[in-house]
């Protein structure tokens, strides 16, 4: 089963995938949290993804693809893609990366919230560098103030990308880049599952997981 989150930044799609990866069986594919990651191993592909990322920007789809492709590979076929495709070309060669292995893309979900909820959510946010738990300084906060509730690890930080002026620019680069993605998948014939992400994380856990069951049963 292939899940594609859409939304905008801090929208919850992080947040939201880790919570229907269980129920789903799905292994979660975030783009950013693996550019991250090869960027904390210091590999040619962080290196060559960084300026883009500390200014908001995207990272170009040559690279984005291969290691998106590679991942999906990695998981089989069963996951849930959490910031990817974020542009029209790279929807497009995901389409045609799964139909060579006779795959297709499941669900579509398109977390809907106002530019102006989403800037609040993201300078609040704190991440654990140890196992990548996703907390929030008023809405999701750890039991013991700054220590992750998961692994214990100690000093929750801060995205080098969570600065005001980088959140405008990524929130620019959302609408004139990747807000289009929603287009490409309805003009393809598909299904969006539009879900109201400004509300408690539980409801839209719920409402996330009751259109995916019934979209599944529907088949
Ligand atoms: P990426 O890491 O994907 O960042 P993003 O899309 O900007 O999304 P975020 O991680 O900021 O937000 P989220 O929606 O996951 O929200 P979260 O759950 O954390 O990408 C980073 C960069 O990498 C890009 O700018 C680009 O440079 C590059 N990149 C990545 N993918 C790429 C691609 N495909 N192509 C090219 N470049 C790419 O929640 C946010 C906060 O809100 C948290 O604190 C959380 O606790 C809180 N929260 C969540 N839900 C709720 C709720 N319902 N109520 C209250 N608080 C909530």
């Amino acid at each position: 089963m292939v899940v594609v989150l859409l939304g905008p930044p801090g929208a919850g799609k992080g947040t939201q995938c880790k919570r229907i990866i269980d129920k789903f069986k799905l292994t979660h594919l975030s783009s950013g949290d693996i550019l991250r990651s090869e960027r904390a191993a210091g590999t040619e592909l962080g290196k060559k993804a960084q300026s883009f990322m500390d200014s908001g920007k995207l990272v170009p789809d040559d690279l984005i693809i291969e290691m998106m492709v590679g991942a999906i590979t990695k998981a089989k076929g069963n996951c849930v893609l959490d910031g990817f495709p974020r542009t029209v070309v790279q929807a497009a060669e995901l389409d045609k990366e799964l139909k060579r292995k006779g795959n297709v893309i499941d669900a579509v979900v398109n977390l809907i919230i106002d530019d102006s909820v989403v800037e609040n959510r993201i300078t609040g946010r704190r991440s654990c560098p140890t196992c990548g738990a996703v907390y929030h300084i008023k809405s999701l906060r750890p039991k013991v103030d700054g220590f992750c509730d998961k692994c214990k690890g100690q000093s929750l930080t801060q995205r080098l990308d969570d600065k005001p002026d980088v959140i405008r620019e990524r929130l620019k680069t959302y609408h004139q880049q990747t807000s289009a993605v929603v287009g490409y998948y309805t003009d393809a014939g598909g299904e969006v599952l539009d879900v109201d992400a400004d509300r408690a994380i539980d409801a839209v856990t719920a409402e996330i997981i009751e259109k995916l069951e019934s979209l599944i049963l529907a088949k």
